[in-house]
């Protein structure tokens, strides 16, 4: 079983289907209004856990409803929370999603996550040690990131950074990691690119590994200098929230199997998670993962 250890963000989702995006100023009438568990570490900890890893999650929620709601729901699906801090006075973080036209937009209001502190990971040394690999994203606060990334490398493990959302890191940190889960968009903002550099070349100028997803049309990483294109599955999309933490959870819990097999299945269970509404609504567990690709090969 792998062990994983996944440091992030705990949001309530409050998602809105409506039939199209409003412009700026226009208000338009939505189809339908669902609150669920979200935020990305909390994703990636949730696809982990389905997939059959053992799971800590490091974050922290607010003193409010919602905290306990979300503390609940993530019990339910295994992921051990001796590392998630309650925070007084804080609401838990909330994510304001639109979902319409095949794709989503989204407000973070960051909450208790920007409670997360350096001496709290520092707490989860004795997880660190016993875990396979790490996962870290970026809706907490950038020196919490590189907390992560220092404690990794002390403790001999390797850290997944999934730049999400994207900012400009220093060349110091992303050399941390021992691989890099980005978008395109979200590697050139990394990066200090331009937007429309092309993305195998900012690929081979990364400072660490990357792994470059590409929604539907699936991933790209390099192998001895070459890069290699694992394509997407096709599938019919209801929600495309939560894709990227499914892709980072299957590439965590299966990187032990090689780099290929590890984009392959994170490319299958990211195609699965979209088929049902919500970010963790569609995340597969491991014996609907192994049967649709069984049915795919
Ligand atoms: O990656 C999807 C997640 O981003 C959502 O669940 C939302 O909470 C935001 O953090």
């Amino acid at each position: 079983m792998t062990r994983v250890v996944v440091v992030g963000s705990i949001n309530m989702d409050l998602v809105t289907l409506a039939p199209r995006f409003p412009a700026p100023g226009e208000t338009i009438l939505g189809e339908r209004f669902l609150t669920v568990h979200g935020g990305k570490g909390a994703n990636q900890a949730v696809a982990a856990a389905r997939l059959g890893a053992e799971v800590t999650l490091v974050g922290a929620v607010g003193d409010d409803a919602f905290g306990e709601q979300l503390r609940e729901g993530l019990a339910r699906e295994n992921v051990q929370l001796e590392h998630v801090a309650r925070i007084a006075d804080s609401s838990s973080g909330t994510a304001s999603i639109t979902v319409a036209e095949g794709d989503n937009n989204i407000v973070v209001v960051p909450g208790a996550n920007a409670h997360v502190t350096p001496a709290q990971i520092e707490g989860a040394r004795l997880a660190f040690d016993h875990a396979d690999v790490i996962l870290v994203q970026m809706e907490i606060p950038p020196e919490s990131v590189e907390a992560t990334l220092r404690l990794g490398q002390r403790v001999g493990k390797p850290v997944i950074l999934n730049p999400a959302p994207a900012r400009k890191l220093p060349v110091e940190w992303l050399k941390l990691a021992r691989y890099l889960t980005p978008n395109q968009h979200e590697l050139a903002i990394l990066l200090g690119a331009d937007a429309d550099e092309n993305f195998h070349s900012l690929m081979r100028r990364s400072p660490a590994p990357v792994v470059l997803t590409r929604g539907g049309d699936g991933a790209w990483f390099r192998e001895e200098g070459e890069p290699v294109h694992q394509a997407g599955f096709k599938v019919d999309v209801a929600d495309t929230t939560g894709a990227g933490d499914t892709f980072n959870a299957a590439f965590a819990v299966f990187l032990h199997e090689g780099l290929p097999t590890a984009a392959r299945k994170a490319c299958a269970a990211a195609a699965l998670s979209v088929t049902r509404l919500g970010a963790q609504g569609g995340m597969p567990t491991r014996g609907e993962l192994d049967a649709f690709l069984t049915a795919r090969a």
